[in-house]
C-alpha cells in the first residue's frame, strides 16, 4: 500500500511534521482545504510519500555521518563516502517539490537542481537532467559527494588531475592533464562517490530520457567554489591512459 504511507516527518508540506493521525488533529483547517479539492489532497499525499526515505536517510545518519567526517583524511573521506553508500542504496524516489523551475546556467537542454534537505554532516542536492543535457566538466574542491541515480540513465565520469593542477581560482590559461579515472552508467539504485582526494572531477551525459538523481555533498572546510573545465571529452591526448588536456574556465559559462 505504499502509494498511501504518509511521510512522519520533514515532509515537504508545510505544517506536515507531525504524524499522519496529529496531523488530521491539529490542522483541521488544512484538511478541509485538502477535501474541497481531491486532487490537491493527493498531489500533497504524493509529495510527502516520495521523501519519506530520503527525510528518514538525512535524520538518521545524522550522527554517523558527522562521527566519520571528522576524520578527513584520504582514508577517512573514502570511509565515509562508503558509509553514505550504504545508507542512501535504498532511496527510489525523492520529491520534485524543490527543483528549480529554470535551468542552471541556462544549460539547453535543461539542468534542473534543488536542495532536498540537509543535516550537520552534509547536504542533499536533487538533480534532473533533461534528454541529452550535459552538465559540463567541474572540480568539488574540498568536497565529497555521493551520487545516486534515481530515474532515468546518463553517463558519469569521473577524472582526476595528472600530477599538479594550477589554480583553479585564478587561472584560465595554463594546460594541465586529467586522467580519466571511473566511467558510470547511471541508472536508478547505481552510485557513484568522489572525495576531495579521488574522481573528484566529474561529467554527466544524459541519454535519451534524461536523468534524475541526487548528489549527497559534504563540505570538509572549502569556501564552496569550484570550476568548470574546458577539454574535448571525447579526443584523449593520450588514449590508452586516458588522458585529456585541460584547463580551468570558472564557472561564468
Ligand atoms: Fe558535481
Amino acid at each position: 500500500m505504499k502509494c498511501f504511507r504518509i511521510a512522519p516527518a520533514k515532509s515537504t508540506i508545510p505544517g506536515y511534521r507531525e504524524s499522519r493521525r496529529h496531523v488530521l488533529l491539529a490542522t483541521p483547517t488544512l484538511i478541509a482545504g485538502f477535501l474541497a479539492s481531491p486532487s490537491r489532497l493527493f498531489a500533497a499525499l504524493d509529495g510527502a510519500q516520495s521523501n519519506e526515505l530520503l527525510d528518514e536517510f538525512i535524520s538518521s545518519s545524522n550522527q554517523m555521518a558527522a562521527a566519520l567526517k571528522a576524520d578527513d583524511s584520504p582514508d577517512g573521506q573514502d570511509a565515509y563516502v562508503r558509509y553514505l553508500t550504504e545508507s542512501v542504496a535504498h532511496i527510489d524516489e525523492v520529491s520534485r517539490d524543490n527543483l528549480s523551475k529554470t535551468s542552471w546556467k541556462g544549460f539547453d537542454p535543461g539542468v534542473f537542481l534543488g536542495e532536498s534537505g540537509r543535516n550537520q554532516a552534509f547536504f542533499v542536492v536533487h538533480f534532473d537532467l533533461e534528454p541529452g543535457a550535459f552538465l559540463p566538466p567541474h572540480c568539488h574542491p574540498k568536497t565529497s559527494v555521493c551520487t545516486l541515480g534515481i530515474e532515468g540513465s546518463s553517463v558519469l565520469r569521473h577524472f582526476e588531475a595528472e600530477n599538479s593542477a594550477p589554480d583553479y581560482k585564478v587561472d584560465r590559461d595554463t594546460e594541465f592533464l586529467v586522467r580519466e579515472t571511473r566511467r558510470v552508467q547511471l541508472e536508478a539504485g547505481r552510485i557513484s562517490t568522489l572525495t576531495e582526494y579521488r574522481d573528484n572531477i566529474h561529467l554527466f551525459e544524459a541519454g535519451r530520457k534524461g536523468s534524475r538523481g541526487i548528489d549527497v555533498t559534504t563540505d570538509y572546510g572549502g569556501d564552496g567554489s569550484f570550476s568548470f573545465l574546458q577539454f574535448d571529452h571525447e579526443n584523449p591526448v593520450d588514449e590508452e591512459k586516458k588522458r585529456y588536456s585541460a584547463k580551468w574556465i570558472g564557472t561564468d559559462i
